[in-house]
């Protein structure tokens, strides 16, 4: 089970990260003799794994450079923030925790995020996890019951959690108590053990997967909706500002227009028109600059790449534009259903490219143009 405490242990010397412990970690300790070629091809393949593994820290920690820490930083989600900073206001002047939150909506709008600075408005820990980390009743118990006073737990995912860590957390959302069964059969007793008051913030892109009961457990349920290109300029600017890097409002507003809607694609296109910029030494970034290199790294003007126009030239070339059903796309495209339903559609939808009807996915005139094609209203009205 992964956890990532937003609060640091004293440092370890031989772990190269101590803000994040692998269940699988301890695992590879043990060493066999090897022989000369082996050891080369294992010396080549730690070299790379080191490599790999400096880049992604270095993404990590430019990553939590560029995190607002604070709700006053954090840019767009009016709403979100609003109803936030009132719980927050209310729960620390009657010195309570914070009542327990479900966030939803598509990945990348800063679920884990808020939850960061939900923990930090509140002067308290944030612990976080995954659903399918959570195996076993012993992994949510240990979680639970090293929680202090307050601490925020956040769990992503959280329609994947097993039958058995739902019932374990019901009486732990609403009464702060865990009800642990020992013994079995006649004999079976319930006991049950104190915890300390927390804060669940669970986290879904599917909200309507999650079960009733749990659903009803939390008190604040808010949606995240995609950001405005105005509100994405802004996140890339403040971001550029962190990563020092030379940007103007159109260079930003290029990449915000590219983004779709989003703000880790926002900050993973910045750091590419970086890359960019850098080693064609064109600075500041300006419009052309990012849009040159966009175009480089095959994001169209709206942001859509190579899958999202493969959905929809599939759709149309293959079934007349549609409807074509999920199964089907995922076929035809050889993408996974569930990433095409949670991951692609929700923009293609808010784009206006693409409709959802009882008979499966339609695609609309305006994403027929976008790609090129001729809508087949239109067909029809040039024939006649
Ligand atoms: N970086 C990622 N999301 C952000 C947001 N909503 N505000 C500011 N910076 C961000």
């Amino acid at each position: 089970m992964a956890i990532i405490s937003s609060k640091k242990p004293s440092p370890q010397p031989d772990r190269p990260d101590n803000d994040i412990l692998l269940a699988s970690e301890s695992k590879n300790s043990y060493k066999t003799k090897k022989s000369k070629s082996q050891t080369n091809q294992a010396d080549v393949e730690t070299l790379l794994a080191a490599q790999a593994t400096a880049t992604e820290k270095s993404n990590n920690q430019n990553e939590e450079k560029i995190r607002p820490q604070r709700l006053d930083e954090y840019i767009g989600q009016k709403d979100l923030k609003e109803v936030l900073n009132i719980g927050i206001s209310a729960a620390k002047s009657r010195k309570e925790s914070l009542d327990h939150l479900l966030l939803y909506g598509p990945p990348g709008l800063g679920k884990t995020t808020m939850s960061l600075i939900l923990a930090a408005e509140m002067g308290v820990n944030c612990k976080i996890t995954t659903a399918p980390a959570i195996e076993k009743p012993r992994d949510i118990v240990g979680l639970l019951v090293g929680l202090q006073a307050g601490d925020v737990l956040f769990i992503d995912e959280i329609h994947r959690l097993s039958k058995m860590t739902e019932e374990i957390l019901y009486p732990a959302m609403e009464d702060f108590r865990l009800d642990i069964t020992v013994g079995k059969g006649k004999t079976a007793k319930t006991r049950s053990i104190p915890l300390k008051r927390f804060t669940l913030v669970g986290a879904t892109t599917r909200v309507g997967s999650l079960t009733s009961p749990l659903r009803d457990r939390f008190g604040i349920i808010q949606r995240l909706r995609f950001y405005e290109v105005d509100e994405l300029s802004q996140i890339i600017l403040r971001a550029a500002k962190l990563l020092n890097t030379a940007m103007t409002e159109d260079g930003a507003e290029e990449v915000a227009r590219r983004s779709r809607g989003t703000p880790r694609i926002a900050n993973r296109l910045l750091r590419r028109v970086r890359d960019y910029s850098e080693v064609k030494k064109l600075t500041p970034i300006s419009g052309s600059v990012a849009s040159e290199a966009l175009e480089l790294f095959n994001v169209d003007p709206l942001g859509l790449d190579w899958t999202d126009r493969n959905l929809l030239i599939t759709i149309i070339e293959n079934y007349n534009g549609g409807p074509a059903g999920l199964e089907t796309m995922a076929a035809a495209t050889g993408e996974d259903a569930q990433t095409i339903e949670e991951v692609y559609e929700p923009y293609l939808m808010q784009i206006g490219f693409m409709q959802r009807t009882p008979r499966g996915r339609v695609v609309t005139a305006a994403g027929w143009r976008h790609l090129g094609y001729t809508p087949p209203n239109e067909q029809l009205s040039l024939r006649l």
